[in-house]
This record gives C-alpha cells, structure tokens and sequence, in this order.
C-alpha cells in the first residue's frame, strides 16, 4: 500500500484559489476571457478556479493531451488528443492546467493556441515545479510551489487514483 504525505489542505488549496480568482478577475475585467482547460488533471481546479471568477463573460473549454517516446509522464513528444470548440481569435485565452512540471505541455499548448490569433495566451497554473524543468516557459498565475516529488489529489491521478481526494499528498511509491 503506497503511503501519502499531506502537501496542501483543501482549505490551503481554496485560500489560493481565491486569491489568484481575485488576480485574474481584475487583470481581465475588460476582456473577453475563455479558459482552456487541460483535461484530466485540471478539472477539479477549473471548477473551483471559475466559480470564484467576478467577471461578466467567461467561457470555457477544454484539451486533452499526451506525451509519447518514454516510459514515464512528462518527457517526449507532446499530442492533442482532443480539442477545443470554441473560436479563441481575439479574445484573452487562460490556460488552467494542473501542474507545470517539465514544461513541454505548457510550451507546445502557448504555441498550438497562438496558432488561431487570440488577442492573448497565459497561463494559471496549480502547481508549479521547477526542479525539472526542460524549456524555459512560464505561467503567469501560480497557485503553488512544490519543489520535488509526485503529487496526488484535487484532480491529480496516479494511473487514474487519488483524484477524488480533497487535498493534496506527496505519494512514496
Ligand atoms: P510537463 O509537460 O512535464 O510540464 O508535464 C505536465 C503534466 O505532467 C501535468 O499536466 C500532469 O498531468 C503531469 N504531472 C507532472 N507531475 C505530476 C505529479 O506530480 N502528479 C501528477 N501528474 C503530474
Ligand atoms: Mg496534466
């Protein structure tokens, strides 16, 4: 049975939420926002994150990708398994995602969605772990730093376990 280690509550969790809810929806209280969000990782966050939004119009929307060429997450080629719907030309583009750990998910998402013209492209980020990043790319909006290690919960899986978890846990495999 593999142990957990508390990282963050779930109040800590909300108390961020809260406060980057508040930077955003004054960062683009005249724009026309559309969060992306990357599926599966980030659906718990999206929820919470939009719910404490104050803005008039938001939209919302979602991708799921992969990565292949090696054995564990977070290395090789990064692919779109689905995506979004919605037309993001013009409009200010938040990517909500889980973790930004290498960074070659977020850095072939900046420059997929770049590709349809958006009037911007950011990124609000959970969790950001530096220690193994690959290429330089950044998120504008950090909920978390978290220096090492793997984490579950709040929406974040090993081999599809532990997302229904409030809080979030260091797992020792
Ligand atoms: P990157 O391309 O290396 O930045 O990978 C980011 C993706 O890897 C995230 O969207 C997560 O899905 C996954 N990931 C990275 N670290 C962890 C972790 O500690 N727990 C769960 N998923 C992780
Ligand atoms: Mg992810």
């Amino acid at each position: 049975m593999p142990d957990l280690t508390p990282v963050l509550d779930k109040d800590a969790i909300a108390r961020r939420v809260d406060e980057v809810a508040r930077q955003i929806s004054s960062d683009y209280r005249d724009g026309d926002l559309v969060l992306i969000g990357v599926l599966k990782g980030a659906f718990v966050f999206m929820a919470d994150l939009m719910r404490r939004l104050d803005l008039d119009r938001v939209a919302v929307d979602f991708v799921r990708l992969a990565s292949y060429g090696c054995a564990s997450d977070s290395c090789g080629q990064i692919a779109l398994v689905s995506t979004f719907e919605i037309d993001i030309q013009g409009k200010d583009v938040l990517i909500v995602e889980d973790i930004l750990d290498t960074g070659l998910t977020m850095a072939f998402l900046k420059q997929h969605l770049n590709t349809f013209n958006p009037k911007s492209v950011k990124a609000c980020v959970l969790i950001d772990k530096q220690e193994r990043r690959k290429v330089d790319v950044r998120a504008e909006y950090v909920c978390h730093q978290v220096k090492e290690g793997f984490l579950v919960g709040y929406g974040l899986d090993y081999a599809e376990a532990y997302r229904h978890l409030p809080g979030i846990f260091h797992l020792n495999i």
